[in-house]
């Protein structure tokens, strides 16, 4: 572990029962307070889900695919992410306060500590599933390029976390099955990253559908183009590049870094898989929930 870095638990409290941010547990009471507005979407995800490429093609729907438009701004500040409190970098609650509607939130949180106001005021939410081997990997590379976050010690230590809900937003087991359940509600639209991945344009008539605006091929294409993992990687309003070493070492491993289906493959061994495998099958039983490790 790096000695700049502090250690697990200087950095991590329990918030809800689940581990957190000490940063963003210390301002979480804005968050509980927070006023919706009937007119905010929520986007939903548990890290490391692909967030930023819904973000993306939700700013491009909201701007009828205005790239330039899009470009005007870094991600985190057209979306902005609502329980993060950080001294320098950003601060959801302020940012939504002041921001005109129809307002786009993001949030990892799980059901229970959603803000009411949002269920209050019947706004529209999206929640973005992955497959959980997938998502241990890319949280795993996220950990070590966030140059706050302390270390796991290795891949193996992490996964080991990650099986115990002892990483921050806790287990994705409970995450995902509790927004399942919410999806039985019509309010909110339950997406799943490899179908983004299999038949991106299927996925985007859906959202459009969703969110009761025109589906034209012209639009749809643009926002194909324009949200492919190439073009996101290039550009800077969505790559998290504007953001110093300090914040984010993308020499460490970039925010952009694979996007792909299955490259759990290339970093569980055998071993390791099958005690996944069998953690998964316990912590999933009885749920109609299915993902997919491979397309
Ligand atoms: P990998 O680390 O597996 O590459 P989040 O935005 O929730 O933090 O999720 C980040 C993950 O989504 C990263 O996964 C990132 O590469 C992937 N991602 C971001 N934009 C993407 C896109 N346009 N297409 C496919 N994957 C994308």
């Amino acid at each position: 572990m790096s000695s700049s870095k502090p250690s697990f638990s200087d950095y991590f409290g329990k918030l809800g029962g689940i581990p957190m941010y000490k940063k963003f547990i210390e301002q979480f009471h804005n968050v509980e307070e927070f006023e919706a507005r009937p007119d905010d979407l929520v986007i939903v995800t548990y890290p490391k889900s692909g967030t930023t490429w819904l973000s993306e093609i939700i700013c491009m729907i909201y701007n009828n695919g205005d790239v330039e438009k899009c470009k005007e701004d870094v991600i985190f500040n057209r979306v902005p992410y609502l329980e993060c409190s950080t001294e320098h970098v950003m601060n959801g609650v302020e940012q939504l306060n002041e921001m005109a509607s129809p307002r786009i939130v993001k949030s990892h949180l799980p059901v229970k500590l959603l803000p009411v106001s949002f269920w209050e005021k019947n706004c529209k939410i999206i929640y973005l599933s992955r497959n959980a081997k997938d998502v241990v990997v890319s949280y795993y590379f996220f950990i070590l390029m966030v140059t706050a976050i302390p270390d796991p010690d290795s891949f193996q230590d992490f996964v080991e976390k990650f099986m115990d809900g002892e990483v921050p937003y806790g287990s994705w087991f409970e995450h995902t099955k509790s927004w399942w359940e919410k999806s039985k509600n019509p309010q909110v639209l339950f997406l799943f990253y490899e179908d983004m991945k299999e038949n991106i344009r299927k996925e985007v008539m859906k959202l459009l559908e969703f969110l009761g605006r025109k589906a034209s091929d012209e639009l749809v294409d643009k926002i194909i183009k324009h949200t492919s993992f190439q073009e996101m990687k290039n550009n800077p309003s969505t790559n998290y590049t504007t953001l110093p070493d300090e914040v984010m070492n993308q020499k460490v491993s970039p925010f952009m870094r694979k996007g792909d289906v299955g490259d759990w493959k290339n970093h569980f061994t055998v071993a390791l898989n099958e005690k996944f495998d069998m953690h998964y099958e316990q912590q999933m039983k009885g749920s109609t929930l299915k993902f997919r490790t491979k397309i």
